[in-house]
C-alpha cells in the first residue's frame, strides 16, 4: 500500500528519519537487453556481439567482455555501489560458477526485449528464457548454500530490469507485423502487459526488490538521428514521445504492483530525464560530442561493425555521450548510474 501510493520523493524523506542500517542487499540480478547484458550474447549464436575490440577497452585490463560499452554498464556501478562486486558476471559465461552468482548475476541480453517477436530479429535469449535461467540458478544457489540462506539471498536481493527499446527500434518500427496488429499506444499496452506478467511470476518465485528502467530518449540514439535526413539529424520527436508516454505508463504499473503484490517494492527508475539532459546539454557533463558515438563513423556502426578494423574510432570515449550508434559510453553510464543510486540505496538497502 504504502509504496504505491507515496511519491519517490516523500519515500526519501521518510528514510531519512530512520538511521539507515548496513547494506541489506546481499546480490544484484539482473534481466534485460544490451543495456545491462555484461556477455550472455557470447555464448549464443547470434550476430549481435561485443566481445571483440574496441569494446571494453577502457574496461578493468581493456577486456572486451561482451558490454556494448568501451567500459562498465549500469548494474555493475550499482553493484559497486552496494559494497558488491565491480562487474556483474555473465550467467551463461563458464568462467563463473555459482560462488560468484551468489552475489550478482546478470540473465540479460542484448537484443532482446518484452515481445518473444523481438527477441527472434536476432535469434537472441527471449526474456521468458530468462526466466528459465533464473529459475535453474534458484535451484543451484539452493544447492549451494541451503535452503535457508537461499531463500534469504533471493528475497533481499535487488533485481534489475531494463529492456523495451529494441521491442520499438529494433521489431514495432521495422517489421510490418505488430504495426498491422498494434497502434503505438496499443504496443506500448501489450509490452507492459508483458511485463507486468514477467514481475508477477519472478513475485510468486520469491522476488521482493526491483528496480525498473523505462525506455531511453531512444530517438536521440546516433542511429536514429543518421536515418532523421528530413530532420537534419536531430533526435526523433516520435520516438522521444513513445519514450516517455511508455514511461509514464509504466509508474502507474509500478504503482498498481506494489499495491497488489504483498511486500513488494518496485521502483521504476528515473533514468530519462538525466539521460536527455546529457544528450541536450552535454558540455555541463563534460561532454563534447552527442550526435554521432565514439565507434568508427559513429552513425551506425554497432556490434561487429564496430571494429578494431575502423579508422575512425575516436581516442577519447570521455568526450563522447555515445559509445556506438546505439549505446552509451562508460562516461554516460556512470553519470545517469550516480543519479539513480542514492534512491536505491534509499530504497533497498534497509
Ligand atoms: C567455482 O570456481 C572456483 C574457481 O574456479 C572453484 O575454486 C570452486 O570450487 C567452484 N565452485 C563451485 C561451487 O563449483
Ligand atoms: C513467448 O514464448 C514462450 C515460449 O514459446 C511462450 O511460452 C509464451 O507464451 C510466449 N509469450 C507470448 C506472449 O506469446
Amino acid at each position: 500500500m504504502f509504496f504505491g501510493s507515496t511519491p519517490v520523493l516523500l519515500w526519501l524523506f521518510f528514510l531519512s528519519l530512520s538511521p539507515l542500517t548496513k547494506a541489506k542487499v546481499p546480490a544484484i540480478i539482473v534481466f534485460g537487453d544490451s543495456s545491462v547484458d555484461s556477455g550472455n550474447n557470447n555464448l549464443i549464436s547470434t550476430v549481435l556481439k561485443s566481445n571483440f575490440q574496441p569494446y571494453g577497452r577502457d574496461f578493468y585490463g581493456g577486456q572486451p567482455t561482451g558490454r556494448f560499452c568501451n567500459g562498465r554498464i549500469p548494474p555493475d556501478f550499482i553493484s559497486a555501489a552496494f559494497g558488491l562486486k565491480p562487474a556483474i558476471p555473465a550467467y551463461l559465461d563458464p568462467a563463473y560458477n555459482i560462488s560468484d552468482f551468489a552475489t550478482g548475476v546478470c540473465f540479460a541480453s542484448a537484443g532482446t526485449g518484452y515481445d518473444n517477436a523481438t527477441s527472434k530479429v536476432l535469434n537472441v535469449i527471449p526474456l521468458w528464457k530468462e526466466l528459465e535461467y533464473y529459475k535453474e540458478y534458484q535451484r543451484k544457489l539452493r544447492s549451494y548454500v541451503g535452503e535457508n540462506k537461499a531463500n534469504e539471498i533471493l528475497r533481499e536481493a535487488l533485481y534489475l530490469m531494463s529492456l523495451g527499446t529494441n521491442d520499438f527500434l529494433e521489431n514495432y518500427y521495422v517489421f510490418p507485423t505488430r504495426k498491422s496488429q498494434f497502434s503505438v499506444r496499443q504496443y506500448q499496452d501489450f509490452l507492459l502487459g508483458l511485463g507486468e506478467n514477467f514481475v508477477r511470476e519472478l513475485h510468486a518465485l520469491g522476488v521482493r526488490k526491483i528496480s525498473i528502467t523505462g525506455l531511453p530518449p531512444m530517438g536521440c540514439l546516433p542511429l536514429e538521428r543518421a536515418t532523421n535526413i528530413l530532420g537534419q539529424n536531430d533526435c526523433v520527436p516520435e520516438y522521444n514521445n513513445v519514450a516517455s508516454g511508455f514511461n509514464r505508463k509504466l509508474e502507474g504499473l509500478v504503482a498498481k504492483l506494489n499495491k497488489e503484490l504483498p511486500g513488494m517494492r518496485m521502483v521504476s527508475a528515473p533514468a530519462y530525464d538525466i539521460f536527455y539532459q546529457i544528450i541536450t546539454r552535454p558540455s555541463l557533463f563534460g561532454f563534447e560530442v552527442t550526435g554521432v558515438a565514439c565507434c568508427s563513423t559513429g552513425t551506425f556502426e554497432m556490434s561487429y561493425l564496430c571494429n578494431q578494423y575502423n579508422p575512425f574510432t575516436c581516442s577519447d570515449a570521455n568526450k563522447y555521450v555515445f559509445w556506438d550508434a546505439f549505446h552509451p559510453t562508460e562516461k554516460t553510464n556512470k553519470i545517469i548510474s550516480d543519479h539513480l543510486i542514492p534512491l536505491l540505496l534509499a530504497m533497498f538497502s534497509h
